[in-house]
């Protein structure tokens, strides 16, 4: 995937947006309860922004996995890992249940977490299929992903359009509908005028 390529990972952390798309990360993994010892699947990790809030949730006890297709992206995760031997991050396609086994090992995940990333991926629920394969019962799932901005906002349509554009990501997706429906207890937020969406459950 070109877009994820070298020139993108080096600057993905700096163009990002995070003033935008930071608090997307912070709701989602507050609201996923993660626990000490936890383990945690980061579908489509990327450049591994969320590993901070991950570590931090799950302590030097817990296991850090993430995901990602781009070789790039995780290059520069890794970076971020060194010194972390409690994450392990692994290159394949989200959708490809193999992929997920790898990650996985023997021990399924407590939780999982996908920010900005369903969005890109062409079936959503494929993907989904394929990580609720390797969920422990009664897994917390969060998904973090962009809408059009509404209401006040409504002005930023067409730069949030064009910022999803520029990333490869479907806008109108709305992957967490997909995921939604096999949850229970789901809550969501809206955040950024309704450009930022976050949906967590727990699998009944
Ligand atoms: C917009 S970035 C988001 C990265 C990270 N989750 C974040 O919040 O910053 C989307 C990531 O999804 C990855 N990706 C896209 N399609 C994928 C797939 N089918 N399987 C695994 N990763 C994929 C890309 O390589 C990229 O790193």
């Amino acid at each position: 995937m070109a877009r994820y390529g070298t020139l993108m990972a080096r600057t993905y952390d700096v163009l990002s947006g995070e003033p935008v798309y930071g608090v997307g990360r912070r709701v989602a993994v507050r609201a996923l309860g993660l626990r000490p010892g936890d383990r945690v699947l980061d579908v489509g990790c990327g450049t591994g922004l969320n590993l901070p809030l991950l570590l931090d949730a799950v302590g030097p006890e817990g296991t850090v996995v993430g995901l990602d297709r781009s070789a790039a992206m995780l290059r520069v995760a890794r970076r971020k890992a060194r010194g972390h031997p409690s994450v392990r991050l692994v290159a394949g396609d989200a959708a490809d249940p193999a992929a997920l086994d790898e990650a996985a090992g023997d021990t399924p995940f407590d939780a999982v977490l996908a920010t900005y990333s369903l969005s890109l991926m062409p079936d959503p629920a494929a993907v989904w299929r394929a990580v609720r394969g390797v969920l422990a019962p009664t897994a917390r799932v969060a998904v973090v992903d962009m809408a059009v901005p509404t209401g006040p906002w409504a002005w930023a349509a067409p730069l949030a359009r064009a910022a999803c554009a520029l990333g490869g990501a479907d806008i109108d997706a709305h992957p967490w509908e997909v995921v939604e429906r096999d949850l229970a207890g789901v809550r969501s937020w809206s955040r950024r005028g309704g450009h930022v969406r976050v949906s967590v459950g727990t699998l009944p």
